[in-house]
């Protein structure tokens, strides 16, 4: 009976980890890392169908969308699917009052309705390659840190250029493990890409920044846009001559769905994780960067929130703001909690411990990397109050919008003192900060940000000694008394760079003599202070620092590699290209709490709230529910499902990436995390970190049966 326990037990554990998530894998290592992991779990495709440089592959149907999302192509026709909030700010800029896309929705009838969007790019990759030995050819031992990022950065670009001699492409070379390993990206990038679709808020946004970072969720976070090229098919500039791009593939997509641990991959462009690390730097992002942060985002988000109540323009305005500092708030919050949840900073420390031991055991080790933890603990002790006082910089200075905006200024007014510069310079500075002004006061409610400044800088103040401050700021303080009203009041009644009439009125008349009243400004002097506390107090001393902790760092990964020979490493997110995979599995938050792996829209009917702005449901939606008009979107047991969570490992960036099953194909688009797993960029844990996908049947859902817009569900490629 023992034995069989025991073997039970085993076994157990086996499945368990066979079915663990973690990890971003490099698409072209997977055939050698992963195959034969990814299809004991249920993979039906080979890592060639994933990544490929022979034949066309899936990669060939992923794109970084913007600057910090993913998207896929899901028809011949350039059709891109990405989530809602990676088109939000496309969305509202093409919103106004009258129409308002972001509250009713955009869909385009015909391609002729479809919007062009200055500024938005998608990104596809060509291929990649491991370039370790090109960029550290002529690295030599004991050379200086500054010696080798010479070499280094020279290496690179000899490397970069050569990879697209001849081509349109682009070429980057990223390092990876910190340093140890180097690999070159060759990409395509497209311009004209255009808006198709965006549900309404109520649905691509339902449950807001209330149901942001968690589960249950029912967001129907989706919207689409096309890729426009030449006539050749290549990427050009904006053309009402442009034509759909033809992709070298598309995903199918599949009307299935996903059920409990069904094998599921996630392909897409991660940012960001420092899985690696020592304690001393989560014990410093949880307890030093983290809870100053949280308090001042706090102090913005309620200001937003009391003007945005009362106004539409203004919730029009600040929505997409909003939107950002909320997110990252949320995340730190769910992220502390997690840390302590799970005792990473403990779990570090008993490693590094462990570490220590072990390179003390051997004379040569001992050498190399016995006081590795003592020197990362000596960098972090000096990092600490400097990171601190940048944390207070950004989150309380840089928070207020007049600030930054004065300091976009200084080029103009550094340009003006210069004899040399010619009137055409000039110009050509001033028309383009007239655009820019004008972009700026359309979103711009000065109210909102007078009460802004007047929170964030009491408590940068009362928080702060004063030798962190900058000495503007401490100055004004002492002169106002701590009185932070007064000093708004007066500050944002005299600067020019919070009233738009006045300012435009300056730049139309702007000479070369106008930079004196750009330099008495007072909020350009204070911006000034601030920014000059930046370069001259703190950036050049954290620089000092990060320069050695990447050395640490880069010895310390190599070290713990050799210190756990069996373990799997992958290497942290660095916003290019991954796999990661998982299955679809639910989890137990909380003692005695237990959550589903999938909601429906029953969750959406009992969360509705006519009175709260995040639970309002659509009268359209509602009547599709009580007809159970779902058609062939329907799950087997006739429900409509809204989203599933799974154990792939992923983080922002990740947004808008293809979830997809066994075949390949399409069958979600994730769009977040749950709020116990977010710690998962510092320490994944496989009970408790979970993706949230929209589940694509309730997206293909809503563009046909709610929007009408069934023309597109046409374009692709449905496996039923
Ligand atoms: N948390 C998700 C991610 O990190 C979605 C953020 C957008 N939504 C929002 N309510 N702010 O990006
Ligand atoms: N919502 C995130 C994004 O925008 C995804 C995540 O952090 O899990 O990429």
């Amino acid at each position: 009976m023992k034995k069989i326990t025991t073997l039970f037990a085993i076994l157990l554990i086996t499945v368990r980890l066979s079915l663990a998530g973690e990890g971003m894998w490099i698409p072209m290592l997977l055939e050698q890392l992963n195959e034969p992991e990814m299809k004991s779990m249920g993979m039906r495709i080979s890592a060639e169908d994933i990544y490929s440089i022979n034949k066309s592959s899936l990669k060939d149907a992923i794109l970084l969308f913007g600057r910090g999302c993913t998207a896929e192509i899901i028809s011949d026709q350039g059709l891109i699917l990405t989530n809602h909030h990676c088109g939000y700010g496309q969305i509202q800029r093409h919103s106004t009052l009258e129409n308002d896309y972001l509250t009713r929705g955009f869909w385009a009838m015909d391609k002729s309705q479809e919007l062009p969007n200055p500024g938005l790019s998608v990104t596809l990759l060509i291929r990649m390659e491991d370039v370790t030995k090109q960029i550290l050819e002529g690295i030599k031992p004991g050379m200086t840190e500054a010696e080798r990022a010479a070499i280094i950065k020279a290496n690179t670009g000899k490397t970069e250029k050569q990879a697209i001699e001849g081509t349109s492409y682009n070429a980057r070379v990223r390092p990876f493990y910190y340093g140890n390993e180097y690999y070159l990206f060759i990409t395509e990038t497209f311009n004209d890409v255009r808006l198709v679709g965006a549900p309404p808020s109520n649905i691509g946004k339902f449950g807001g920044d209330t149901d942001n970072w968690m589960w249950p969720r029912h967001t129907g976070d989706f919207s689409m846009f096309r890729i426009y090229v030449n006539k050749n098919n290549e990427p050009a500039e904006y053309s009402p001559d442009n034509v759909p791009y033809k992709p070298k593939s598309h995903i199918p997509v599949s009307l299935k769905g996903v059920e409990k641990n069904d094998f599921t991959f996630v392909f897409g462009y991660p940012g960001s994780t420092q899985e690696y690390l020592p304690s001393y730097a989560i014990e410093m992002i949880t307890e030093t960067e983290n809870p100053p942060a949280i308090r001042l985002r706090e102090k913005r988000l309620g200001i937003f929130d009391s003007y945005m109540e009362q106004s539409d323009l203004v919730r029009i305005q600040y929505s997409n703001k909003y939107a950002g500092v909320a997110n990252y708030w949320k995340k730190m919050i769910g992220e502390n909690r997690g840390i302590r949840k799970l005792d990473a900073i403990e779990k570090k420390q008993a490693i590094e411990k462990q570490f220590t031991e072990w390179a003390n055991a051997d004379a040569g080790r001992a050498g190399q990397y016995g006081k590795l933890i003592p020197a990362f603990e000596s960098a972090y002790r000096k990092l600490n109050p400097i990171s601190e006082a940048e944390t207070y910089l950004i989150e309380a200075g840089l928070g207020v919008e007049a600030l930054r905006f004065a300091y976009s200024f200084n080029q103009l007014a550094e340009k003006s003192k210069d004899k040399s510069a010619s009137a055409d310079e000039l110009n050509k500075m001033v028309t383009q900060l007239k655009s820019s002004a004008e972009g700026f006061f359309k979103n711009y409610h000065k109210p909102v940000d007078r009460d802004v400044f007047a929170s964030l800088m009491a408590d940068w103040v009362q928080h702060q000694d004063v030798q962190a401050l900058p000495e503007m700021v401490a100055r004004q303080a002492i002169v106002y008394n701590n009185d932070f009203n007064t000093w708004a009041d007066e500050l944002f009644a005299e600067s020019l760079f919070t009233d738009a009439v006045k300012l435009n009125k300056f730049l139309g008349s702007y000479k070369a003599k106008s930079y004196k009243k750009i330099e008495a400004d007072p909020f350009y002097i204070l911006a000034q202070s601030v920014y000059n506390h930046y370069f001259t107090n703190i950036q050049p001393l954290s620089q000092q620092i990060a320069m050695q902790l990447d050395s640490l760092q880069r010895i310390y990964m190599q070290a713990q590699m050799e210190f756990q020979p069996n373990k799997r490493f992958y290497p942290d997110a660095n916003s290019t290209l991954r796999v990661t995979y998982g299955v679809v599995d639910d989890y137990y938050p909380r003692d005695a709490v237990f959550y589903r792996h999938y909601t429906t829209l029953e969750g959406i009917m009992e969360k509705e709230d006519p009175s709260v702005y995040d639970y309002v449901v659509e009268p359209k939606l509602k009547e599709l529910y009580n007809t159970k008009n779902y058609g062939r979107y329907a799950a087997k047991d006739g429900s409509m499902r809204i989203a599933f969570i799974g154990s792939n490992h992923t983080t922002g960036g990740n947004s808008g990436s293809p979830v997809l099953n066994a075949d390949g194909q399409l069958v979600g688009v994730n769009f977040d995390r749950n709020w116990e797993g977010t710690m998962s960029d510092l320490m994944y844990d496989p009970d408790q970190c979970r993706n949230i996908s929209l589940d694509i049947r309730y997206c293909l859902f809503i563009v046909d049966k709610f929007a009408g817009a069934g023309h597109l569900v046409e374009e692709m490629t449905l496996v039923e």
